[in-house]
């Protein structure tokens, strides 16, 4: 029998949860044969809440799941965990950006930063999905100095997936034939989901959809498309996330295929002249859990300017919590 795998999850009995928990307690990260115990982190008065979920990820009797740790502290919960989802802050409502959550949900961040030092294992994979995200992340790492910056990355493949079913849609394609979109930037309405380096059925994206229908249809749509759902759910996507958390997780752990690669929210080590500490969403691949920007794409002005408006706007972001960092 192999030793169980320690997996934490802050807001364990928020709506994202709810979808997330399920699919890792069915095996989704390791598969059938290695066994995992949840750590689940709530603020105290969701405790209650969280008991309820307790019971049904039990009632579900996975084989895989050997243990559960219910708790309020960030101590408790982060105490040798190899794999961390960091999704307990506030959503957005209507008519907000993400970026009006950075006074609520900052702190969270640093909080559990610091824990994440004090406690985690050394290796542990930190990915951060409470909104704003990218500068959610930069908190966590700079509050955790003992842990490596490659320990943390941003959820920006939600809008990976995003892209890559608006494109299959578009080609009447199947989303599986859709490979190398790609999301620049912050998790935001200034990301640029990038289709230049796309491929259909091994075909150039762009010979087979309108450069307009790129610019003004495709661009539009995937960075509004978190406000769209929240207009027509009157909640914030949920289990799409929670999809993209195990994603992304996955990619990471396991790798990204020969000639694929996927979008994360890392730390700009200065490629394509991005400014260096910011958390930014770049393509990259993964060999053997490292994570590596993939280098030396062609980009034109137009993507240059798009992708520079969300530095921007990532540089002003980390400029309102410096006191933070
Ligand atoms: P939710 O309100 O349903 O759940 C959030 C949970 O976090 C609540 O149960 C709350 O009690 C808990 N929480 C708050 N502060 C906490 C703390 N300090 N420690 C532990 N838990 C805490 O929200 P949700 O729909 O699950 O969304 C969670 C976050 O994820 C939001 O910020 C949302 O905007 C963000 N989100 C990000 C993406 C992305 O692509 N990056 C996608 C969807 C949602
Ligand atoms: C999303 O993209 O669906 C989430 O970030 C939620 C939001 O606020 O849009």
């Amino acid at each position: 029998m192999k030793s169980p795998i320690h997996i934490a999850v802050s807001g364990a009995a928020g709506q994202i949860s709810y979808s997330l928990l399920f699919r890792l307690a069915a095996g989704a990260l390791f598969g059938p044969d290695q066994p995992i115990i949840l750590h689940l982190l709530e603020i105290t008065p969701a405790l209650p809440a969280l008991e309820g979920v307790v019971m049904e990820l039990k009632d579900c009797v996975n084989p895989v799941l050997h243990g559960i740790v219910v708790t309020d502290d960030p101590k408790v919960a982060f105490k040798d965990t190899d794999y961390v989802f960091l999704v307990g802050a506030r959503p957005r409502g209507p008519g907000m950006e993400r970026n009006d959550l950075l006074e609520v949900n900052a702190h969270i961040f640093s909080t559990q930063g610091r824990a994440l030092n004090e406690v985690a294992s050394r290796d542990v994979k930190v990915l951060v999905t409470g909104n704003p995200a990218n500068t959610n992340a930069l908190i966590a790492l700079k509050n955790a100095p003992n842990l490596k910056p490659e320990n943390f990355s941003a959820m920006s493949r939600l809008d990976h997936n995003r892209a890559i079913n608006q494109l299959a849609e578009k080609c009447g394609v199947l989303s599986a034939d859709v490979k190398n979109v790609i999301i620049w930037g912050n998790h935001s309405t200034t990301q640029f989901p990038d289709i230049t380096h796309a491929k259909v059925k091994d075909q150039e994206a762009l010979s087979l959809v309108e450069k307009s229908w790129f610019i003004n249809d495709f661009i539009p749509t995937i960075q509004q498309r978190g406000a769209v759902v929240i207009k027509a759910r009157g909640l914030s996507s949920a289990a799409s996330a929670a999809k993209a958390a195990v994603d992304q997780m996955s990619n990471w752990v396991k790798g990204t295929k020969a000639g694929e690669w996927v979008s994360m929210g890392v730390l700009s080590d200065g490629s394509y002249g991005i400014t260096e500490d910011l958390m930014f969403s770049f393509p990259v691949t993964v060999t053997d859990g490292k994570v590596s920007i993939v280098k030396g794409l062609i980009i034109d002005e137009f993507s240059r300017e798009r992708m520079r408006l969300s530095e921007l706007e990532l540089k002003e972001e980390k400029a309102t919590i410096m006191h933070l960092i």
